[in-house]
């Protein structure tokens, strides 16, 4: 059985926060963000909007677009490390906010490659006939655990979510290929401290970054028995656009072939994926059969690539 996408959605706050607006929150400049991250401004969820009203949003649009009914879904994840408290899981409440009474749910945590790891998880239980219809959603307001003093990380991070509706496609479609990884020994490169903040030695997430996202797109693809050419777009977690480029250029594909939301919504963590998904998808960038490389890295480390044929 071929397991693949059957809708998208995703859900981005209104409130934008421009780099002009964080020169006058630490000492940085418009033209250091733009020129280390690729980031020129990004969305912050207001107070009364929490991790899980963000995914409800995304939710929905995925369920709408797969004209799935939320009562078919047997399983609803979603990759957070941003939930509303750590139980409920933020699965749970958006099972009861979509009625979405048959499913289980649970939360995943694996940091900005969490939806990955959500979607090859979906994709096994499909395959294996236990289930029909999986919700994965990424979701992250990463503003409430920004530290605002940090010049090093605050201008990078931003809120939003994106949804997908996992289930059986056509034949020859769907996720072909998929690689998780995980070093556990580098835990602290990346973590949440005591004050909940968000900490980052960016030199060593950078010099992982750079080496595993090129060497996870390309093994994907190899493993499809398609070959680099034959990439119709590049969906690579969106953290920083250097790290990005070498991505787009180990694959030998053009500027246009690869998602640059970063530039509007900075770095969403487990979200940037399924919302960089869902934009494409419905401004036509990606279209029937094409061939995208989704690939993303983050806390733990983690890491995880997908290669995956489009269309129902
Ligand atoms: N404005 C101005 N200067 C700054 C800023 C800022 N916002 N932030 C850091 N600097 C300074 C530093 O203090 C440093 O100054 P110093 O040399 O006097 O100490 C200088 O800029 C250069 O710092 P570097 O770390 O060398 O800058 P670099 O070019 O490596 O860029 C960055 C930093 C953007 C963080 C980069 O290392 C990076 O992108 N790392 C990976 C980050 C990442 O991918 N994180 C993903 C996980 S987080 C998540 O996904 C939720």
């Amino acid at each position: 059985m071929d397991v693949g996408v059957l809708g998208t959605g995703h859900y981005l706050p209104t409130n934008v926060l421009t780099n002009k607006d964080m020169e006058s929150i630490v000492d940085t400049t418009d033209e250091w963000i733009k020129s280390r991250t690729g980031i020129e401004e990004r969305r912050i969820a207001t107070d009364d909007i929490d991790s899980s009203d963000m995914a409800f949003v995304a939710a929905q649009g995925a369920l709408e677009e797969a004209e799935v009914k939320a009562s078919d879904i047997d399983l609803i994840l979603v990759a957070t490390v941003t939930p509303d408290t750590p139980f409920p899981s933020v699965a749970c409440i958006i099972q009861d906010k979509l009625g979405a009474t048959n499913a289980a749910a649970m939360d995943i945590s694996a940091a900005c490659s969490g939806f990955m790891y959500g979607m090859v998880t979906a994709k096994q239980f499909v395959e294996t006939g236990a289930y029909k219809h999986i919700l994965v959603v990424g979701v992250e307001k990463l503003s409430k655990v920004t530290d605002w003093t940090d010049r090093n990380t605050c201008v990078l991070l931003g809120d939003g979510a994106g949804a997908a509706v996992i289930g059986e496609v056509s034949p020859g479609k769907g996720i072909l290929s998929f690689e998780l990884g995980a070093n556990g020994g580098g835990g602290d490169h990346l973590y949440q401290n005591e004050n909940d903040h968000l900490v980052m030695n960016g030199r060593e997430v950078y010099k992982f970054a750079v080496k595993q996202m090129p060497e996870s797109s390309v093994n994907v693809i190899e493993e499809t028995g398609y070959s680099k050419e034959d990439v119709d777009y590049l969906i690579p977690h969106q953290a920083n656009i250097r790290i990005m480029e070498a991505a787009r250029k180990r694959l030998g594909i053009s500027e246009d072939k690869m998602a640059t939301t970063i530039k509007k919504y900075g770095n969403n963590s487990s979200a940037s994926i399924p919302m960089a998904l869902s934009e494409a998808a419905k401004s036509g960038k990606i279209k029937d059969n094409d061939l995208i490389v989704l690939v993303g890295f983050g806390g733990g480390l983690t890491w995880g690539a997908i290669a995956l044929k489009w269309g129902r």
